[in-house]
């Protein structure tokens, strides 16, 4: 699905359906974590002016998101607490980068392409793990379950958002694919090593 190459382990699933208070905080963090993620990269695009304001709109559109959230925490009477580790991300951001620094390669804009195609597989995951909440919510919680069905179209777009910019920047769609394919193979990794904890990433 989107460029994943392994599915997410069901013992997920049954955590974080099982603890949707957390799983909402951690949510909260996550789209607040997108929109600064965006807005960061959108800064580094100054030779792209067009991926920059695309970047842009989707940190405001992750901003929305956040709100959702927060007003879902809301509804519910659950505080917001610190954010958790998000382990998932930050070891796929740093085996993508160390492989990078083993090519000895300093192309800016090669970097830029391995964060855009990195920002396309968490969104790929999110959505993944939408639709799983989504599904294993159906019963219990609709309204929720709608919500993340919601999200789930969201996020799907966002990856295709993702990559294209990594194609513009690139300037090259087949090599992008091949990055693309090479970082899920990385992700893969990384989520085999995941231990389902109740968070967006666990
Ligand atoms: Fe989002
Ligand atoms: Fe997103």
């Amino acid at each position: 699905m989107l460029g994943l190459q392994v599915e997410t382990n069901p013992k997920w699933v049954a955590a974080a359906s099982s603890h949707v208070a957390r799983v909402l905080v951690d949510h909260a963090h996550c789209e607040m974590k997108a929109a600064t993620n965006a807005l960061s990269l959108s800064a580094r695009c100054m030779l792209h002016p067009k991926v920059a304001r695309a970047l842009v709109d989707l940190a405001e559109e992750e901003l929305r998101h956040f709100r959702r959230v927060l007003d879902e925490l809301d509804r519910r009477g659950i505080a917001l607490e610190p954010p958790e580790e998000d382990w998932y991300a930050a070891e796929l951001r740093r085996r993508v980068a160390g492989e990078r620094r083993g090519k000895q390669t300093l192309d800016l804009d090669a970097v830029l392409v391995d964060r855009l195609l990195v920002g396309a597989l968490i969104e790929a995951r999110s959505c993944e793990r939408f639709r799983l909440l989504a599904d294993a919510l159906g019963e219990v919680e609709p309204e929720l379950a709608a919500f993340y069905r919601e999200l789930f179209a969201d996020e799907a777009r966002h990856h295709r958002t993702f990559f294209d910019l990594a194609v513009d920047v690139a300037g090259d769609a087949s090599m992008a694919r091949d990055r693309l394919a090479r970082i899920a193979s990385i992700e893969a990794d990384v989520v085999r090593a995941l231990d389902a904890r109740p968070t967006m990433h666990g």
